[in-house]
């Protein structure tokens, strides 16, 4: 397993849109478990794949211990609810904070790394997570959704995704 260089702002790879995942073999379980170790070493709370620099539909999430890992691989948002804002930033923008607002409520479909389909729910901050993760996939930036950016002094303790 290896530690990945995170492609930063701008590149081209981080606003095209990604490539479905057709073949789920060995290859694809080494590029999630070294995604997996890149976002530790940065310190993140989520990875796309387009931030190290594949372009191809796979992000992960990891809020905390209790959810875990979340792999996400061709994930389609099914339904969203309701409304939340909050400080968002992102390992392709070092230091890069600000206030975005997303449904505080999400609904997605995926497949694990053997392909296996399945559905998840997400509320707060996890569905604030996987929002940003599966915009990585459609090229679309947390820059462009952001509606203030924030001061360093209201930084404390945020990480990216
Ligand atoms: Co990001």
């Amino acid at each position: 397993m290896a530690v990945k260089k995170i492609v930063t702002y701008p590149a081209e790879i981080l606003e095209q849109q990604c490539e479905p995942v057709t073949v789920f073999d060995k290859k694809l379980s080494k590029l999630l478990n070294n995604m997996y170790n890149t976002m530790i070493e940065y310190d993140g709370v989520g990875l796309a794949a387009p931030q190290i620099g594949v372009k191809k539909q796979i992000a992960i999430v990891d809020i905390d211990d209790e959810t875990g890992t979340i792999e996400l691989i061709n994930p389609e948002i099914l339904e969203t609810s309701g409304e939340q804002t909050g400080p968002e930033g992102c390992l392709s923008f070092p230091g890069l904070y600000g206030e975005v607002t997303r449904p505080y409520f999400v609904k997605v479909k995926a497949q694990d790394r053997k392909g296996k389909p399945f559905i998840l729910e997400a509320e707060d901050f996890l569905a604030r997570a996987i929002q940003h993760e599966i915009d990585h996939l459609q090229g679309v930036l947390f820059t462009s959704k952001v509606t203030r950016y924030l001061e360093e002094d209201e930084l404390e303790g945020l990480e990216g995704e």
